[in-house]
């Protein structure tokens, strides 16, 4: 785990779009492309939006670069809530990246065990994975924490954290939530790299759970990547109960 605490939401974001350009020409020059599924939520927005600023822009081989999505809610692409729409709006419309290396969650028009099923096959497709029980490694994932520990569209205490076959579930949520659908603890825990953006003296209180206690009910502490390495890019307030010896300044 490397903790990496930056001042606030701007210098966070800065280093999350270094991290991601990094990452990116490693993968690239590997293996000659860079796999990410990205997150919705108010905290990533700002690093998309700077990594289509000209400096980071240009810089960043976008035709080798393929984007999938951590979780969506059932909502249309132009809803507040839709993370498509979020990513469209603030990175995807400013940068020229082929339209087919985007893969949105269709949610539109079908079901939602069909949007789950399409969703699960075009992952499998793209990583020529037949059999099940087999997951892909994703190249960089990013993520968020909610107040009560949950992250992707995982949230404590639903049986979606046992699932150990799927690579996508749908969520039915309570109170009018629209549903979601969501990658899985096994996809997360198979990427490269995972990074947690998380910002604010609201999170502070969890992110103290989630790292330095790893309270197993907080879905966000279930995140362990077997071969990969898990970031946690905090800001100073979202940090102030996690001890400078834990803190490593450099990604
Ligand atoms: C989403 C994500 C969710 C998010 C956290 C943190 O699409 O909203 O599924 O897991 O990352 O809720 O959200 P904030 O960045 O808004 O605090």
């Amino acid at each position: 785990m490397k903790i990496i605490i930056e001042r606030n939401l701007e210098a966070l974001s800065v280093k999350a779009a270094l991290l991601f350009t990094r990452i990116s020409e490693d993968a690239i020059r590997m293996s000659g492309r860079f796999v990410t599924a990205l997150s919705g939520g108010k905290t990533p927005r700002r690093t998309y939006e700077i990594l289509s600023t000209d400096e980071y822009r240009k810089k960043i081989d976008w035709s080798k670069i393929h984007i999938f999505f951590v979780d969506e809610r059932c909502v249309p692409p132009d809803h507040p809530e839709s993370n498509f729409g979020l990513i469209r709006n603030s990175l995807l419309e400013r940068i020229s990246i082929p339209p087919e290396n985007v893969y949105p969650i269709r949610v539109q028009g079908m079901s939602i065990s069909d949007s789950v099923r399409n969703y699960e096959d075009r992952i499998k497709n793209f990583f020529y994975m037949g059999k099940t029980g087999v997951f892909p490694s994703f190249d960089f994932i990013l993520l968020g924490i909610g107040q009560d520990g949950h992250t992707a569209s995982l949230f404590p205490g639903t049986r979606n954290l046992s699932e150990t076959e799927h690579l996508v579930v749908a969520v039915e949520r309570k109170n009018a939530h629209p549903a979601r659908i969501t990658l899985t603890l096994p996809v997360l825990n198979n990427a490269a790299n995972v990074v947690f953006l998380v910002s604010g003296s609201e999170k502070a209180s969890v992110l103290e759970k989630v790292v330095r206690r790893r309270e197993p009910a907080l879905p966000a502490s279930l995140i362990n990547p077997a071969r990969g390495t898990c970031f946690f890019l905090i800001d100073e307030e979202a940090g102030k109960h996690i001890l400078a010896a834990e803190v490593i300044n450099r990604a």
